[in-house]
């Protein structure tokens, strides 16, 4: 059977080389004569291996001395709760007498990702959420998720326990520029001044497709590895060192207890291997960040990355000017990595995705929250695979 070509939103494409290299792994992972699968996660074949999965991600994303990088499950929802629990803890040792009422989380929200990481920051309660910008109320109806406000809509606290952002909103198309000049970078400018940031950006659905601007500001960025390296089941944490706190000591001042598998600190100290590690979808991240790095890490992607992506945003410019696509993101907030247009006209959409699936293109059909078509881009997408939908795109139009 002859692989299709996967636009999936995630879990999504990997390398074919990859997937070969990791068949052989689970019949003898590094000569061992025992499985991937089967290894145990404190041998020392393994552990060498997660060291090195470490410093494949540290060098390629110039990681600093400051922060650590961890490994865990529970994906981008995990963290969801684990980020919010951590840096409560944090705040409650560094300001032990606050009222709960006074404790404050920053959410800027440009997505449906980002909503949800807020819903689940009031429902576990123990601070305030407050919406330090809300994408929505700039958008053309005042309820789509259709851009990245610009640096006068945002308002953030003075103190808050942490300032939230998404990346990039799989669902929705929409991601911070990475060029700081742009009205849709992240404003860094704006944040509050003197000690270190509380900064938390989920990167989900953009980590490892480019470098990640100020890295060394934020106080967490986490991921799901089931987008652009690996499979489902890996959640990848770059914590501040400050943010890796005793949460039994802050919950001794009143601050929730933390689930102990969520605890950053923990985490940290026993190397992420506290309990289990999920060592499948760590040994297939580890082979695709050995490739990227030979490919020429995240600075090849991020220019591969571009080059995808524009070619796909002009054949939706030339639908749009043929009346047949409309690309549902303002210009300048668009994303590399999840291209979200509709197809106009009744029965078209359903067309568009038939044909491209006669013509072995799977998986363009847009979130079911806001359908349209979704077209992801991650790394293992290549150029060529791209071309072949953005063909296919012309002929539509022209049919
Ligand atoms: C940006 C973003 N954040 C969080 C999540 C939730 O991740 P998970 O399904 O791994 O919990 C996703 C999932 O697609 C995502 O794209």
């Amino acid at each position: 059977m002859p692989r299709v070509i996967n636009f999936g939103a995630g879990p999504s494409a990997l390398p074919d080389s990859v997937l070969q290299e990791a068949a052989a792994g689970l019949l003898d992972f590094n000569g061992t004569g025992i499985g991937i699968a089967e290894i145990s996660h404190r041998s020392k074949e393994f552990t060498a291996f997660l060291a090195e999965v470490e410093s494949l991600i540290r060098t390629q994303l110039d990681v600093p001395p400051t922060h650590s990088i961890l490994f865990t499950q529970g994906g981008g929802t995990g963290q969801f709760s684990a980020v919010v629990l951590n840096m409560l803890a944090r705040h409650r040792l560094l300001h032990p007498n606050l009222a709960d009422e006074d404790r404050v989380l920053d959410y800027v929200v440009t997505g449906s990702w980002s909503k949800k990481a807020a819903d689940e920051a009031r429902r576990l309660g123990g601070a305030r959420v407050h919406v330090a910008a809300d994408a929505r109320l700039h958008s053309k109806d005042t309820k789509s998720f259709d851009n990245i406000p610009t640096h006068d809509k945002y308002k953030f606290s003075l103190d808050p326990a942490l300032i939230y952002y998404c990346e990039n909103e799989t669902v929705d198309g929409v991601e911070f520029s990475a060029d700081p000049s742009s009205a849709a970078s992240f404003p860094f400018e704006l944040l509050p001044e003197g000690g270190l940031l509380p900064l938390v950006g989920d990167y989900s659905s953009s980590f490892m497709s480019r470098p990640i601007p100020r890295l060394a500001d934020h106080a967490v960025i986490y991921a799901g590895a089931q987008k652009n390296i690996g499979p489902a089941g890996l959640t990848i944490l770059i914590v501040r060192k400050d943010c890796l706190v005793d949460v039994d000591a802050a919950a001794k001042l009143g601050a929730a207890a933390v689930p102990i598998t969520m605890a950053y600190k923990t985490l940290s100290d026993s190397s992420s291997v506290h309990n289990t590690p999920s060592v499948l979808p760590i040994y297939i991240a580890g082979l695709v960040l050995r490739r990227m790095k030979e490919l020429g890490g995240v600075q090849y992607y991020e220019q591969l990355n571009k080059r995808k992506a524009d070619k796909l945003y002009t054949a939706i410019g030339a639908g749009e000017e043929k009346g047949i696509f409309k690309a549902k993101v303002r210009e300048g907030s668009r994303s590399l990595m999840n291209v979200v247009f509709d197809v106009l006209g009744d029965d078209l959409e359903a067309k568009f995705i038939a044909g491209a699936e006669a013509k072995g293109m799977k998986a363009l059909k847009g979130h079911r929250s806001v359908g349209g078509i979704r077209i992801s881009l991650y790394n293992a997408v290549t150029e060529e695979q791209v071309d072949a939908v953005v063909a296919y795109m012309n002929e539509f139009i022209q049919t």
